[in-house]
């Protein structure tokens, strides 16, 4: 029936079908339908017309839809969050939203990791945009409350997002973990995105943002979740590590839904296995991973940091001004198949 509606000659645009409430002959497939059917199709075929032909003029824009297209990746004066700074994937990012046009201030339990951190340095000075590190362990609730709203007080430029890098990785078997050791996974993975992304929504709030949900004048928080919060990792036994991860997508998934009202969007965003000093750690203790996470991508290879700057500026920029409560999967397709 969809054939002949599409490629029957009697068919084309503008013309009718043919007379009669008989079995009729679609002339190019030469498939015979009954006159049921063809009273079927003459009711979609007109609905799909009347809607085509009613519909003129351009579609509408948002208040970006007049800006160029580059610019919606622009960070420029904004501040942006970054736990987990102070090296890896945090501090990557971090250099990449300096370059972008955000200063940058780092949250991390380490200090920060030279010669990265003196890098990211000089592309600031480069850049007009200024990065200074804070440090902090984001499972301490008093202590995030206040380094984020410090953070808010003293930036020079609005804060308007936070991408939540930090986290850490154990490998135990799922019958010997203790409970402490799952418990200090859940407590710096889950709740640690927690606590800074509620300390970052009240000082939001508390600063007279909560009604500005308007495109391009919001803010946007990135949580670090994991392509091991949607699978199991073949021959790795880290269970606690991927239930935090899978808790942090949907941690993004609630609070996208209760503060989009507030101009506040969430979500997270699933990397696949990323060359950085917690998988070299994993690579030493057990080498026979390196050859398995590599034959799981359909790219032959693990990832590194700097892929994911593309995917971090797309999540806090204006470009996603319409995603909130989504995961990005970037992975190298680890989990498509
Ligand atoms: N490396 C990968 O293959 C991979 C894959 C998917 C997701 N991730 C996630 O990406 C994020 C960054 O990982 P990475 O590979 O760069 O690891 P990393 O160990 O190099 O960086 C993690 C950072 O988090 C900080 N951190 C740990 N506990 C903290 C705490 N309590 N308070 C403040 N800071 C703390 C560490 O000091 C470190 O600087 C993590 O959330 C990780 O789970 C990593």
């Amino acid at each position: 029936m969809g054939e002949w509606l599409v490629s029957g000659p009697e068919m084309a645009p503008g013309r009718r079908q043919p007379s009669g409430r008989g079995p009729a002959r679609d002339t190019t497939t030469g498939t015979v339908y009954s006159g049921q059917e063809r009273r079927e199709a003459r009711c979609s075929c007109v609905d799909i017309l009347d809607l085509t032909t009613m519909a003129t003029g351009t579609n509408p824009t948002s208040v970006l839809g007049t800006n160029p297209a580059p610019s919606l990746f622009s960070l420029s004066d904004r501040t942006i969050l970054v736990t987990g700074g102070a090296r890896g994937l945090g501090l990557t990012i971090a250099h990449a939203l300096l370059e972008a046009g955000a200063d940058v201030v780092a949250f991390d339990l380490l200090q920060p990791v030279e010669p990265d951190w003196a890098n990211a340095q000089a592309a600031a000075a480069k850049a007009g945009t200024s990065l200074a590190y804070v440090p902090l362990d984001v499972t301490d609730a008093d202590a995030v409350e206040v380094a984020v709203a410090d953070a808010f007080r003293s930036a020079r430029t609005p804060v308007r997002g936070l991408f939540h890098a930090a986290g850490i990785q154990l490998l135990r078997d799922a019958l010997e973990i203790r409970p402490d050791q799952w418990r200090k996974i859940i407590d710096v993975n889950l709740t640690g995105a927690f606590l800074v992304s509620a300390a970052f929504g009240r000082s939001w709030v508390a600063q007279g943002n909560g009604e500005a949900n308007i495109p391009g004048q919001g803010a946007a928080i990135a949580l670090v979740a994991s392509m091991s919060g949607r699978v199991a990792n073949r021959g790795l036994e880290c269970a606690a590590y991927n239930a935090s991860k899978a808790g942090v997508a949907q941690l993004a998934r609630n609070l996208g839904m209760e503060w989009g009202g507030k101009g506040i969007r969430v979500n997270s965003l699933s990397p696949g296995y990323i060359r950085t000093a917690l998988t070299e750690a994993l690579i030493v203790e057990r080498p026979s991973v390196l050859q398995e996470w590599t034959a799981g991508s359909l790219l032959g290879r693990l990832s590194t940091a700097d892929e994911f700057r593309g995917p971090a500026i797309f999540l806090l920029s204006d470009a996603s001004s319409f995603m909130t409560g989504s995961d990005l999967v970037v992975d190298g397709g680890h989990t498509a198949v």
